[in-house]
């Protein structure tokens, strides 16, 4: 199955991806995860990616499609793909028609209200790359899973959030309605406990 993920930042997409991507045998791949290895290993992309990240604006399309393009390529892609965080742009989901037209897309919803407590809690291990929220953390510091440091995204901040909000209702909201015109599109309520959301995405995909 050729799946994509769909929703604001703080939605819930990298929370979920695990639960699917195990249950469909597809790999997960995620477009910020991918950049901020390219910025930790100091690579041309992550030198482009770096300055548009940090103020929450989207990389250029020309950058992002061409990485995906060459990831998808890869052999474990070949019995289908979790797109975590691409298509973010129409011109993007264009250009991933061309290279590899997607099954089926999920949009999961969450009123923005609720988002920007959910991003300014977050804290993603450095190692396994679990993903956290400080309510559930007996320990800030310290990966519950396997004992790693925990980070806090640069850009997690509440100026960046904003920002990252506002890009994705110009920039990426139109994309509901791209993949409503082509029959793909399935709405998930996020906003519910993360159990009940993986039920309710795998059920969409039945
Ligand atoms: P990216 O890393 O893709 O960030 P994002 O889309 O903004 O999504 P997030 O990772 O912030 O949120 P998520 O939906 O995965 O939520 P999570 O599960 O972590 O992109 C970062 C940047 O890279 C972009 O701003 C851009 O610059 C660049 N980029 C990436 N792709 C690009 C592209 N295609 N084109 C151009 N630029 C691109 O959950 C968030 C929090 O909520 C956690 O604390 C979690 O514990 C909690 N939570 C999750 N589910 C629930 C629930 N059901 N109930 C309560 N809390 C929950």
């Amino acid at each position: 199955m050729k799946l994509i993920f769909l929703g604001p930042p703080g939605a819930g997409k990298g929370t979920q991806a695990t639960g699917v991507s195990t249950s469909l045998n597809v790999p997960h791949l995620s477009t910020g995860d991918m950049f901020r290895a390219a910025i930790k290993n100091e690579t041309p992309t992550g030198l482009k990616a770096k300055s548009y990240m940090d103020k929450g604006q989207l990389v250029p399309d020309s950058v992002v499609i061409d990485m995906v393009r060459e990831r998808l390529a890869m052999d474990d892609c070949k019995g289908g793909y979790l797109l975590d965080g691409f298509p973010r742009t129409v011109e993007q989901a264009k250009a991933l028609d061309e290279i590899s037209t997607p099954d089926a897309v999920i949009n999961i919803e969450v009123p923005d209200e609720k988002l920007m407590s959910r991003l300014t809690g977050r804290r993603v291990c450095g190692k396994c790359q679990g993903t956290f929220h400080i309510t559930k953390l007996a320990n800030e510091k310290t990966c519950p899973v396997c004992g790693a440091d925990l980070i806090h995204r640069d850009d997690d901040k509440p100026e960046t959030i904003s920002n990252r909000l506002r890009v994705y209702h110009e920039q990426t909201a139109p994309l509901i309605g791209y993949y409503q015109g082509n029959g793909k599109l399935r709405t998930v309520d996020g906003d519910n406990r993360p159990e009940d959301v993986l039920k309710a995405i795998l059920a969409s995909l039945e």
